[in-house]
């Protein structure tokens, strides 16, 4: 019972944690360390593969640092096709911040067709917190019972 307990303020901590974490705005840099650039022949997917990793929130910004190249917002054809010509604008060194500021889809290309083609793509997704709020809202009720239940439990058993 009190290995259970255990597991329960843990994951009681972590939802808190994590209420607290949706309020605040972070910055990620497309990339990483790699930045914004063609992927390599090997790992066409890098910034699908990025992306998935990341549970993006509103107002959350990215950040894409390039050499020679560039970042245009496009829509979701120009995405899939590629078209550099919704943007165009020329290849540079240096950096373009976009705000996510509203639920939905994003969608970024390089300026560059090759590279597009060739990987350099991004596609984000910012859930829409209205959609979620009420499960969120049950579960964290339900998860904080649990939490005072255990303490609760954890501290007749000190007793
Ligand atoms: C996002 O930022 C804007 C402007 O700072 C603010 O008005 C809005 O409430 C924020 N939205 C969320 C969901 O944090
Ligand atoms: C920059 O990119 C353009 C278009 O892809 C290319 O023609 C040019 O050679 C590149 N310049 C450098 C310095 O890499
Ligand atoms: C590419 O973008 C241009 C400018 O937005 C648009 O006129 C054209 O129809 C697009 N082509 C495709 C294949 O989506």
């Amino acid at each position: 019972m009190a290995k259970s307990c255990v597991l329960g303020l843990i994951v009681f901590a972590t939802i808190i944690f994590s209420m607290f974490s949706v309020l605040s705005a972070f910055q990620y840099k497309v990339g990483d360390a790699d930045g914004w650039r063609q992927p390599d022949d090997d790992n066409r997917e890098m910034y699908e593969t990025w992306a998935g990793n990341i549970n993006f929130h509103i107002n959350d910004s990215i950040l894409f640092v390039y050499k020679n190249d560039s970042a245009i917002e496009v829509s979701k054809p120009d995405y899939y096709h590629c078209n550099e010509t919704a943007g165009a604008v020329a290849p540079k060194d240096g950096s373009t911040l976009f705000t996510l500021d509203k639920p939905g889809f994003y969608y970024f290309i390089s300026g560059n067709l090759d590279h597009c083609n060739r990987g350099q793509r991004l596609m984000i997704e910012v859930p829409d917190p209205a959609s979620k709020s009420k499960i969120n809202a049950a579960n964290s009720l339900s998860v904080l019972g649990f939490g005072i239940l255990c303490i609760n439990l954890l501290m007749l058993l000190l007793i």
